[in-house]
């Protein structure tokens, strides 16, 4: 047969258009974009459907060790299976740097982890924990050679927060080398501060997680990120923006004429701070403890603000998932004594775009063309994986998403793949739904059932971020 497969039938979205045509495929790639297309092997009736680029996600942390005891509730099965399930096709997950390791050690490991493991698509960012001369005046010039040509820093967290005086070197290594660096704005001592005054004052719960971190620790933080790329006269991503205070740093920037660029996440749409108080302020509020924690409906507007305003480039995840009722998980043994003890991040990979899609197309804030370049088409382009991967046209990975944007669904962990135990959004209900998910050609799932391979999905390392 001339194809492999052909998806007939469908609207193909795009980050700048909307049109009905049939995709054919082979070899992994689309060849071919008409208004029928015959002579396939294998035809998909896309009759109703949207067809949109797949989901990239480029903010997802997998096996990545997060203290004595504890487990990721993913490894790269799971998470690249959940991620699937969810409409992605890509997965950017972080190699973290371990204190005292050689940076290229770590990469391995983590290459190692993943190999022969994923359904999709995964390709990793750097986590520079230790920005030794070693590090910054070879191992991370090497590595952006070798394709990793994003890393993250921190300016937060014990065994993570860098100096401004190592975040400067940092920005530097990333300017000579034409890196994009991410950057996690928190204020270290000032959280330092304020939880140290909480729990003097007995403040212990999972609650007070979100008032040591309140929102002007993150505009802080935020602006003096900022800074430091203009010092140097780098580009930078701030991910996680939470709420009102850090986005309007970010636009403050943008007007400026920097190339600051933002990231925002499901939780800074849809959950608030007194989520993390439970039932009766018992300990089922860790389960939506992660940092930048959730805020309050204000800012849920004004990152909508912040989306429909362009202020925003991309729409991620923050997938960092522990499982809540095991030992090895969200709850240390002394997460009872201070809420600073519960692990940081909740699981989200596979419910990312309906999430999105709900509240933001189905809801009228956001277009169907604003919804793929904020899910895929931007994360591309970012990362350094476009034209390979974004979009839908002739030599594109065909790497596509079946969706139907009728389809009503409640979310249930039940029906979840992902390796936690709950999710922070049980019950809630959606508007659109990701019926199939092709990757590179490739059924990964079909109507919530995973029928891909293990290993199908390969380690790729990237090019250079649109942004340079
Ligand atoms: O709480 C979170 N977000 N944990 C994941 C690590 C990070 O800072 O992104
Ligand atoms: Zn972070
Ligand atoms: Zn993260
Ligand atoms: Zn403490």
């Amino acid at each position: 047969a001339q194809f492999d497969l052909a998806i007939r039938g469908g609207t193909i979205v795009t980050a700048s258009d909307e049109f009905r045509a049939d995709i054919g495929i082979r070899d992994g790639r689309i060849v071919s974009i008409a208004d029928r297309i015959e002579g396939a092997a294998r035809e998909i009736d896309a009759t109703d459907l949207l067809a949109l680029p797949g989901g990239i996600d480029s903010h997802v942390h997998i096996s990545q060790p997060s203290g004595p005891d504890v487990v990721m509730a993913d490894d790269f099965a799971s998470a690249t299976r959940a991620a699937a399930a969810g409409g992605n096709t890509t997965i950017l997950p972080f190699a973290l740097q371990i204190k005292g390791s050689s940076l290229r050690a770590c990469v391995e490991a983590y290459k190692k982890l993943a190999d022969g493991e994923c359904y999709i698509d995964t390709s990793f960012h750097l986590i520079i924990s230790d920005p030794t001369a070693v590090v910054l005046g070879q191992e991370l010039p090497a590595l952006v050679k070798d394709g990793y040509t994003s890393f993250k820093v921190f300016m937060t967290y014990d065994d993570l927060v860098l100096s401004d005086k190592q975040l400067l070197e940092v920005f530097e290594v990333a300017r000579r080398e034409q890196a994009l660096v991410m950057v996690h704005c928190e204020g270290y001592d000032a959280i330092r501060h304020l939880t140290e005054k909480l729990e003097r004052e007995g403040h212990i719960a999972p609650y007070f997680h979100g008032t040591s971190r309140p929102q002007i620790v993150e505009r802080e933080a935020t602006h003096r990120a900022i800074s430091h790329a203009e010092i140097v006269g780098v580009p930078i991503m701030i991910v996680h923006v939470s709420g009102r205070e850090a986005m309007e740093q970010v636009r403050w920037a943008q007007q400026r004429g920097l190339p600051v660029h933002a990231e925002t996440c499901p939780q800074y749409i849809t959950l608030t701070a007194d989520d993390m108080k439970g039932l009766n302020m018992d300990m089922s509020g860790a389960k939506y403890v992660c940092s930048p924690p959730p805020r309050d409906k204000a800012s849920q507007d004004a990152i909508w603000d912040g989306i429909i305003g362009g202020v925003f480039h991309t729409f991620s995840s923050d997938h960092c998932p522990f499982r809540y009722d095991d030992p090895k998980g969200k709850l240390t043994p002394n997460s009872r004594t201070s809420f600073c003890w519960v692990l940081n991040g909740i699981p989200g990979v596979e419910t990312r775009l309906p999430i999105f899609f709900s509240e933001g197309v189905s809801k009228g804030r956001i277009s169907l063309q604003k919804f793929v370049e904020l899910t895929s088409t931007n994360h591309a382009r970012i990362y350094g994986l476009y034209p390979r991967k974004g979009s839908i046209g002739v030599d594109f990975d065909a790497d596509i998403v079946l969706w139907d944007p009728k389809l009503k669904k409640t979310i249930r962990q039940s029906d979840l793949h992902h390796g936690s135990d709950y999710t922070p959004w049980e019950g809630f209900e959606v508007t659109g739904w990701p019926v199939m998910t092709i990757a590179r050609g490739q059924v990964v799932a079909d109507n919530g059932k995973i029928v891909g391979t293990k290993g199908a999905g390969e380690v790729i390392s990237r090019g250079r971020s649109s942004l340079i």
